[in-house]
């Protein structure tokens, strides 16, 4: 699962006391362990090697610089959707060729910074789209290679309504019958070469079903298109394994692999290219949200415990109900906790909603949750906090952003700073008429 664990009642990020990290560094603060992120991406880098894939780390999931180099180094690409994104996998040093772009609202600047970057693929999301980066392509003299981003019609049942993406309503990609008719169409076009298909059905998704039903359509989808004489080179299965945000609740990497695997085989063998677009299943695990209590408050019957963080460091909860599992950074031995989940059934256990500081009621971490007793000034370690954490956190009420830590062994560095008041409007200090 991950490298927080605790130690004689208190946590460590390895080996690093959470503790004395906080004394050092403030509160919140995102705390990342190197281990646990490199060790997620080597099991699916060994679980899939048999059709040795490009693994494109999500950048959208976690995107400090420092934290996808480790991953450039060790042989990743990059899945980006914005010329934002595109700048970070440059920064970090990913190889260009091995970087998918996907999304369905890429601009013309950011089409042609991906064309000069030379990317390996722009995930086609729709025919005015295909239209657009040919059309750019052919101004600028290039060829970019284009992978069309169908949508199967299948998900899974577990995952939320706004992450879910593989049924036919939504903004994605294009029915599989309306990708026929794409191929006809724009199959041959010399400078946005159509020689993929994309899919991404949704994150996160908890078993390798539903990956089997896309993957077996886009299999004979590529068949049909082939023998109409359509060279497909690479087959991309998108991203969305899931996560632990309770012990093992989601599958090993092997697990999806062994059912997903036999599929793409025949294809992989006949000499194409298999693409994963990984995220919240390397990079959830490895990131954990530290906060301090402020107060302890009653409200009727409900007790409230404030923290100095909340949904604008980390909107899930509030925004997709998601669980993340709570917990002090320093217990009683009978309050280290065997297992995280919804239901913890130690003695001496209190509910409590987890709130922040922000004027709104949807700002909460946790509600109705069981917790060893806490009181002002303990830290309370918010966990599988990794992924769609940092990346989605605002500035709202004004709140500078927490620094970013990366824990490796015993050393602990900084690879973001605390925002400062200065930080907040900095962008606004000159004005200029336009
Ligand atoms: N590929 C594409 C085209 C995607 O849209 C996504 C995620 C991924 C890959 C990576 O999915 P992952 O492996 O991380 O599940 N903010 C939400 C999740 C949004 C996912 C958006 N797309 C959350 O916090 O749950």
């Amino acid at each position: 699962m991950d490298a927080f664990n605790y130690r004689n009642g208190q946590l460590f990020a390895e080996d690093v006391n959470i503790d004395d990290l906080a004394q050092r560094v403030g509160t919140p603060m995102y705390v990342y362990s190197r281990k646990t992120l490199e060790g997620h991406y080597d099991r699916l880098a060994q679980a899939f090697a048999e059709v040795d894939p490009i693994i494109c780390y999500s950048i959208k999931s976690c995107g400090n610089i420092h934290l996808c180099k480790l991953l450039a180094d060790r042989g990743a690409g990059m899945d980006v959707v914005s010329g934002g994104e595109l700048y970070r996998a440059q920064l970090a040093g990913a190889s260009m060729s091995k970087v998918v772009y996907a999304g369905v609202g890429k601009t013309d600047a950011e089409i042609r910074q991906a064309i000069e970057a030379k990317i390996g693929w722009f995930n086609i999301e729709s025919e005015a789209e295909f239209e657009n980066i040919a059309a750019i392509a052919k101004q600028m003299g290039a060829k970019a290679n284009g992978a069309l981003r169908v949508n199967p019609d299948v998900a899974d049942p577990k995952t939320h309504a706004k992450t879910a993406t593989g049924k036919k309503e939504t903004k994605f990609g294009v029915d599989i019958e309306r990708a026929r008719r794409f191929f006809e169409h724009y199959g041959r076009d010399k400078h946005l070469r159509l020689n993929a298909i994309h899919l991404h059905i949704g994150s996160p998704i908890y078993s390798a079903e539903p990956y089997v039903l896309a993957i077996t359509k886009a299999l004979e989808l590529i068949d049909e298109l082939r023998k109409q004489g359509h060279e497909i080179t690479a087959l991309d299965i998108g991203g969305g394994f899931a996560a632990d945000y309770e012990s093992s609740a989601a599958p090993e990497a092997a697990t999806y692999a062994k059912d997903i695997i036999p599929l793409l085989h025949p294809f992989k063998k006949a000499g194409g290219t298999i693409i994963l677009e990984p995220g919240r299943t390397i990079a959830a695990n490895s990131g954990v949200l530290i906060g301090r209590v402020q107060y302890i408050k009653m409200g009727g019957s409900k007790k409230f415990v404030i923290v100095d963080t909340g949904m604008h460091h980390l909107i899930r909860p509030t925004l997709y109900d998601a669980f993340h599992f709570i917990w002090p950074t320093k217990v009683a031995p009978m309050h280290v906790p065997t297992g995280r989940s919804k239901t913890m059934t130690q003695q001496g256990l209190e509910t409590s909603d987890i709130v922040g500081p922000i004027c709104e009621s949807g700002d909460f971490l946790a509600k109705d949750r069981p917790l060893p007793p806490v009181a002002r000034g303990d830290l309370l370690c918010v966990f599988t906090a990794g992924a769609y954490g940092m990346v989605m956190s605002s500035n709202y009420n004004a709140v500078p952003r927490p620094p970013e830590v990366l824990v490796d062994g015993s050393k602990a560095t900084l690879i973001r700073k605390r925002e400062v008041y200065e930080d907040l409007v900095a962008a606004e200090r000159t004005t200029t008429a336009v």
